[in-house]
């Protein structure tokens, strides 16, 4: 049985919902599900742009069904060729196998490494910024190679003003029933698990993501279709440009302190806690302070990409930095986190080089700065140890407080 939406006149949502799937790419747990965006124009001419995810196939299947009414389908978009969005490529070229699948060069290359359906009959090839008459309106296609894979597209219907932006734009998050940004309460259930999605999904990309809105800056964009949770249009469509102009820059948005912890007895944990009172009283404000283990790295990823300080609190283990803090160490430098300050507290109850493979680790990052002295505990917190993290407690603050 369909379930479909008019967007806007002539534009439906004939994408669906997933809540059963526990984790995205089998990596990044979702707590609300994730919508999987497919969006039909129906025109003089009917154009489906990208497909879904093949655990919705025939929720899918029956929506564009039912949306084409009986017409046939003329072009098929495929802006972003992975499976998420390609699950059905095949069923519709199947059902309607006068249509005309259009791609870039590597749209076509990455289809025949997925699947072994020769669908090389219906290619149609795009070249950067070539346009398609559908009646009354008309679209560009723009690549945005990098905005999560090499072969991506963003469509433009310039006509009305409409931006199919592929991943880009998109979150974790199904659809309860209002499909607008405008229509929810988006900052409060949508906007962190935006900007986990983009974080984790999309952050190693800033340069490719800046590129293509330079690209389109010059275009009037009303409204914004992603691949994934709520459209936009409005204040909230002001409010993701933003948030992608400083996200892609790695620009932080909150000046204030994300305190990372790992801990095995609770010694380390007193630390961090005790900085954290300590910078409280300096006058710093909404603070975090995260146990490690306790959290989904991609968590931990997201805050990293809102706060301006991070420190990091560690017990030595095996002679290491607990392991659970190199990895997010590792995944911040990869996905390539930088121009943020960070500050060290290391626990280490008879040697190793912990600090030092903290350092390293930090300085594979971009402009990077290391605010106070690390504060060095031997096993557990002592009045002793006072001092240290009362000096790295100012030089945060100040830092925090003059950035
Ligand atoms: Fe939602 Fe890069 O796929």
């Amino acid at each position: 049985m369909q379930n479909t939406h008019e967007i806007a006149p002539g534009l439906h949502w004939v994408g669906g919902n997933e809540r059963r799937l526990q984790r995205f790419e089998n990596l990044f747990p979702l707590r609300f599900g994730v919508a999987y965006n497919s969006y039909l124009i129906v025109d003089e001419k009917t154009c489906l742009l990208d497909t879904v995810d093949s655990s919705i196939s025939q929720l899918f299947i029956d929506n564009v069904e039912f949306v084409l009414g009986g017409r046939d389908l003329d072009y098929l978009v495929v802006n972003h060729m992975e499976p998420d969005h390609c699950g059905n490529i095949e069923t519709i070229i199947r059902r309607y196998p006068n249509v005309k699948f259009i791609g870039n060069a590597k749209t076509f290359q990455f289809f025949e490494q997925f699947y072994r359906f020769d669908a090389s009959k219906n290619y149609k090839i795009v070249k950067d910024l070539e346009e398609l008459d559908l009646g009354s309106r008309k679209l560009r296609f723009y690549t945005a190679p990098m905005v999560h894979w090499p072969e991506v597209m963003m469509t433009l219907d310039f006509t009305n003003h409409i931006l199919f932006s592929s991943d880009a734009y998109g979150t974790f998050g199904a659809h309860n029933g209002t499909y607008f940004a405008d229509e929810m309460e988006y900052r409060r259930d949508y906007l962190d698990e935006a900007r986990r999605y983009y974080s984790n999904i999309v952050g190693k990309f800033g340069i490719p993501v800046q590129s293509i809105m330079k690209k389109l800056s010059n275009e009037v964009i009303d409204m914004i279709c992603p691949l994934h949770g709520p459209m936009y249009r409005n204040e909230e469509l002001a409010l993701i440009l933003d948030k992608y102009e400083k996200w892609s820059k790695y620009i932080p948005e909150t000046k204030s302190a994300l305190i990372i912890y790992a801990t095995m007895y609770n010694n380390t944990e007193s630390v961090a806690d005790k900085l954290a009172t300590r910078l409280g009283q300096l006058g710093v404000r909404d603070m975090r302070v995260y146990d490690v283990s306790e959290f989904d790295p991609s968590y931990l990823v997201s805050e990293a990409w809102k706060y301006s300080h991070i420190v990091i609190a560690t017990p030595t283990y095996n002679s290491n930095v607990f392991y659970k803090i190199y990895n997010l160490l590792h995944e911040l430098t990869s996905l390539n986190l930088q121009s943020r300050k960070f500050s060290f507290i290391v626990n280490s109850s008879w040697g190793g080089q912990t600090l030092e493979q903290l350092q390293a680790l930090v300085e594979k990052m971009k402009n990077i700065e290391i605010i106070g002295e690390p504060v060095l505990i031997k096993s557990t917190l002592k009045d002793e140890n006072i001092e240290a993290i009362d000096n790295l407690a100012k030089a945060i603050s100040e830092s925090i407080h003059k950035s």
